[in-house]
């Protein structure tokens, strides 16, 4: 198949773009699309068909089900049956990094829900992403534009890497803003939310919001061998460079002290913070921006993670993050990425 990769700058101007990308989700086609957090692998979330081929291209197994994007809050009345703590979370943060679980309505096949008899809705902010759900009129099924097991892309070249000939039209948006994929809550029965996945929207941004949030115990990656995780996509192998990461845990001093001995006898690539990297040696080095920025550590996350690939290291060291605010994302994303992996120093 052909992809078409047309670079959008500005929805306003490029308009015949944008009904170009509808058509084509109209029609059963597949588009990636640019978002805030990640970029998406898009098809049209009410067509069964759809959905089969976004799980086909992206590898990944149909019983993990798909977010479906909406161009207002509102419309998610057609796909889910909503509640008062849904608008809640909509007028605080929609459009955004945000993605909550319903229950579905009969209008989104189980193709899309994995079988589940719940939807996971979101409305993001992305410009480009918002123009294409609106032109489709169509909810967009889009997981993270990835072959399934592989850093999420937040960078247009790793999509055109996994997704090239897989796929109808790519578009470029340039950089991701946020770089971690969307936090996913569960409204519950009793009005309250549990943390499935976090993100930029933070647990104490959720308290905020609701004052019964409670973290998933599946959230750090660990399952037991007859549990079943409340998000499917819990148990799959996830975010992993082709090296094995190992997350280093101890003092700034202790961390450099080991990497610099590390670097003496094997080929380590370093996800390190700007400011470490004139004290180690100069080879495989990947800043991911100064210690405590934590928003620039999530936008470089997954590019550098991509990067490590193309490096061929015989191992690859990172800082383990701590846990607060944008951290909890950061660590849930690394831990996975390293597969538990942590070494104290
Ligand atoms: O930021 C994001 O959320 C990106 C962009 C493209 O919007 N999308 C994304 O999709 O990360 P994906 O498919 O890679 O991750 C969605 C996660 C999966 O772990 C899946 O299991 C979970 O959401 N999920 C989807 N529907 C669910 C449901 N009904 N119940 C529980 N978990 C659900
Ligand atoms: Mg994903």
């Amino acid at each position: 198949m052909e992809t078409k990769i047309v670079r959008i700058d500005d929805v306003n101007v490029q308009k015949n773009d944008i009904a170009e990308a509808a058509a084509l989700l109209r029609d059963g086609g597949l588009v990636v699309i640019p978002t805030e957090t990640v970029y998406g692998l898009g098809g049209d979330g009410t067509n069964p068909l759809s959905s089969k081929k976004i799980y086909a291209a992206k590898g990944r197994p149909s019983d993990n089900p798909l977010i479906i994007h909406i161009a207002t809050p509102s419309d998610a009345e057609n796909f889910a049956y909503t509640n008062e703590l849904y608008y809640k979370l909509a007028k605080a943060f929609m459009p955004g990094p945000l993605t909550v679980i319903l229950p579905k309505k009969d209008t989104v096949p189980y193709e899309t829900t994995g079988g589940l008899d719940t939807v996971a809705i979101r409305c993001p902010s992305h410009p480009v992403a918002h123009a294409v759900i609106e032109a489709s009129g169509v909810p967009i099924a889009a997981p993270s534009a990835n072959i399934s097991g592989k850093p999420s892309t937040t960078a247009v070249e790793y999509v055109i890497e996994d997704f090239d000939g897989k796929v109808d039209m790519i578009i470029d948006g340039g950089a991701c803003e946020i770089g971690l994929e969307s936090t996913i809550v569960l409204v519950s029965k009793d009005e309250g939310l549990v943390l499935l996945r976090p993100g930029a929207i933070t647990y104490d941004a959720l308290c905020c919001v609701c004052d019964n949030v409670t973290i998933s115990p599946t959230l750090e990656g660990t399952l037991g061998e007859n549990e079943r995780p409340l998000s499917p996509g819990m148990k799959y192998k996830h975010y992993a460079p082709a090296s094995q990461l190992i997350l280093l845990d101890g003092d700034d001093k202790n961390v450099i002290e080991f990497l610099k001995n590390e670097q003496k006898v094997k080929k380590c690539a370093i996800l390190c913070y700007d400011e470490e990297a004139e004290l180690l040696e100069n080879r495989l080095l990947l800043p991911i921006g100064r210690r405590g920025d934590l928003k620039t550590h999530a936008k470089m996350l997954f590019a550098r993670l991509r990067e490590c690939d193309s490096l061929s290291p015989d191992i690859i060291y990172a800082h383990i993050p701590d846990k607060e605010g944008l951290g909890l994302a950061l660590y849930n994303r690394m831990i996975r990425a390293a597969a538990h992996s942590v070494l104290k120093v």
